[in-house]
């Protein structure tokens, strides 16, 4: 091999593992099944574009995160929610694989300021519908109550 050659072969092998070995120390252990690239993008760009529906901006959780509130929550969220969003929330749910865009990793996402109680009723609310995933619409399926019992319950998992 001449020199320009191995030259241009050592970029193409080296730097592409330097980005990505950088991208795994951002995200800390585990990046490509719980980390910044399990965030659903769809729904955040949709948020940046068109603000959040005025039914629920500014809609807050009168909840208090009690024992019993939290067990409640974690309950509902496993009968409704784990089979795509994974029993931790990581979003390696059974019936994730396959689904474009994936389930998002919701354990972490709860836990940013972005998720505010108006984004997580909307979320929860209306579904996949606005951005095109497969997420169901949980407003004719859960009350207003139960909803926010597993949003309670998504801050501390
Ligand atoms: C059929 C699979 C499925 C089920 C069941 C499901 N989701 Fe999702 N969920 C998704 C997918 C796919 C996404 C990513 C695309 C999107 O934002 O709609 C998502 C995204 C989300 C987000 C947005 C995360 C972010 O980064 O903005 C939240 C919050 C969420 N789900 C909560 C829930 C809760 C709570 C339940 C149960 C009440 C639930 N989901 C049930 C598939 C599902």
């Amino acid at each position: 091999m001449n020199r320009k050659i191995l030259y241009i072969f050592m970029l193409s092998t080296v730097v592409p593992g330097l980005v990505l070995a950088g991208m795994g120390m951002m995200n800390g252990p585990g990046m490509m099944r719980g980390g910044m690239m399990n965030m659903s993008m769809a729904r955040h760009q949709y948020v940046m574009r068109n603000g959040l529906p005025s039914a629920y901006s500014g809609k807050r959780n009168i909840l208090k995160p009690d024992t019993e509130t939290l067990s409640a929550g974690k309950q509902l969220f496993n009968a409704n929610c784990a089979s795509c969003h994974g029993e931790s929330g990581q979003g390696d749910g059974p019936a994730a694989a396959g689904l474009h865009p994936r389930p998002a990793n919701i354990a972490r996402f709860a836990k940013m300021p972005m998720a505010s109680d108006a984004y997580l009723y909307w979320t929860i609310n209306e579904g996949g519908a606005p951005v095109g995933s497969a997420m169901p619409p949980f407003k004719d399926m859960l009350s207003d109550e139960e909803i926010s019992q597993i949003m309670l319950y998504l801050r501390r998992m």
